[in-house]
C-alpha cells in the first residue's frame, strides 16, 4: 500500500531521547513524502483528538533535549475495548495509514491491540528508562537514566566514606531491576537487589557486618522500587547491622536531563528505522537492536515476553564487592 499520511506520538514515562526519535521520524518520514501528524500527550492525545502537522522544521532544535516535546501521559483508557475502539476511530477520521508509537512496555501492548483491532500498521520505538522490552538489547533512555543514576551514587559515595555510614538507595524499576544492576556494578555497591532475585535480608546484613569486619566502613546498597520497601530495607540493617544508615530515593531526577550519545543515536536510528518498516509493510513491529543491528521485532513478543536479567553481571557484582 503507498503511505501518504502517518501519525506519532509518545507515550507513557518519558526518557530521554524521545525528542531525537520523534525528529528522526519525522525527518525520514517527510524526506519520503509522507504526511506527519503528532499527537499529543500520547493515547491520551490520540483519544482526545487533538493533532498537529509536524514537518522538518517543526522538530528542530529538539534532538538534544530530554522529555518530549508532544507531551506524554499514562491512558488507562487504553487498557480498555472502549479506548481501543475510540482510538481506531480517531485514527480513522484522520485518515491515519501508518501509526509511530514511542514508548515502555504498556504503550507497545496497547499498540499490538490496537493494531489488532484497527487494521492499521503501527511500529513501536521502544523507549523507557526501564529497559523492560523484550527483542532488544537496550532502550532509549536507559543509557541516560543509568549514567544520572552513576552520577548520584559518586555523590553518595563521597559522604557515605567520610560519615562511615550506609546508604540505601532507591533507583527506577517499577517490576525490573536492568537500572539498579548497572547502576549498582558502575558505582561499585556492595549489595544490589532487584525484582528478579530473591534475597535474604538478614544474610544482606550479614554480608555487611562481615565487610564492617574486614575494614569496609561505609557500604552502599542500591536497590531497584520493585524489590521490596526501601523503608524496611533500611530499617533492618540499622537493627539488625547496627549501622548508621540513610536512604535515599533518587526517584523521577533519572527520567529527565539530555540524552547521552548512546540514547541520542539510538534514537536517530530507530527513528529513521521506524518510517523504513512501515514503508517496507511491516504491520505491528517495534525497531529493536541486537548487537550493532536494528531489527524488527513483533510487537506482541516485545511486550510479553519478559526479557530476562543478566545474571552473570549480578555475580560478577557480588564478586567484585569484597
Ligand atoms: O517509565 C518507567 C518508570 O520510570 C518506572 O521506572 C517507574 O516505576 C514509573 O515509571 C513511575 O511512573 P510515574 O511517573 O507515572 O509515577
Amino acid at each position: 500500500m503507498t503511505l501518504n499520511l502517518i501519525g506519532i506520538a509518545t507515550t507513557g514515562g518519558d526518557a530521554p531521547g524521545m525528542n531525537a526519535a520523534v525528529r528522526a521520524t519525522v525527518r525520514t518520514a517527510t524526506a519520503n513524502g509522507l504526511i506527519v501528524i503528532g499527537f499529543e500527550r500520547g493515547y491520551a492525545g490520540i483519544l482526545a483528538n487533538e493533532s498537529r502537522f509536524l514537518d522538518a522544521r517543526a522538530v528542530g532544535g529538539i534532538v538534544h533535549l530530554g522529555g518530549t516535546f508532544l507531551k506524554t501521559a499514562r491512558a488507562d483508557e487504553m487498557k480498555t475495548p472502549e479506548g481501543i475502539s475510540k482510538a481506531t476511530d480517531v485514527l480513522k477520521q484522520n485518515r491515519v495509514e501508518g501509526l509511530v508509537v514511542i514508548g515502555g512496555n504498556g504503550s507497545m501492548r496497547a499498540a499490538c491491540q490496537l493494531h489488532q483491532a484497527s487494521g492499521i500498521p503501527i511500529v513501536g520505538i521502544p523507549a523507557t528508562i526501564d529497559n523492560d522490552l523484550a527483542g532488544t538489547d537496550t532502550t532509549i533512555g536507559f543509557d541516560t537514566a543509568v549514567n544520572t543514576g552513576l552520577d548520584a551514587l559518586d555523590k553518595i559515595r563521597d559522604t557515605a566514606t567520610s560519615h562511615e555510614r550506609v546508604f540505601v538507595v532507591e533507583v527506577m524499576g517499577r517490576n525490573r531491576g536492568f537500572v539498579a544492576l548497572e547502576v549498582g556494578i558502575g558505582a561499585g555497591a556492595e549489595v544490589i537487589l532487584v525484582p528478579e532475585i530473591k534475597y535474604d535480608i538478614d544474610k544482606i546484613c550479614q554480608r555487611l557486618v562481615e565487610s564492617h569486619r574486614l575494614g569496609k566502613r561505609s557500604a552502599i546498597v542500591v536497590m531497584a522500587e520493585g524489590a521490596g520497601d526501601s523503608t524496611d530495607v533500611a530499617q533492618a540493617v540499622r537493627e539488625r547491622a547496627g549501622f548508621d544508615v540513610r536512604l535515599t530515593r533518587l526517584g523521577h531526577v533519572q527520567r529527565g536531563g539530555h540524552p547521552t550519545a548512546q540514547s541520542r543515536l539510538l534514537a536517530c536510528e530507530m527513528g529513521a528505522a521506524s518510517v523504513e518498516f512501515l514503508l517496507d509493510d511491516k504491520k505491528k513491529h517495534m525497531t529493536g537492536i541486537q548487537g550493532d543491528r536494528i531489527v524488527p521485532v513483533d510487537l506482541e513478543y516485545a511486550s510479553t515476553v519478559e526479557k530476562p536479567i543478566d545474571e552473570r553481571l549480578y555475580k560478577l557484582a557480588i564478586a567484585l564487592a569484597t
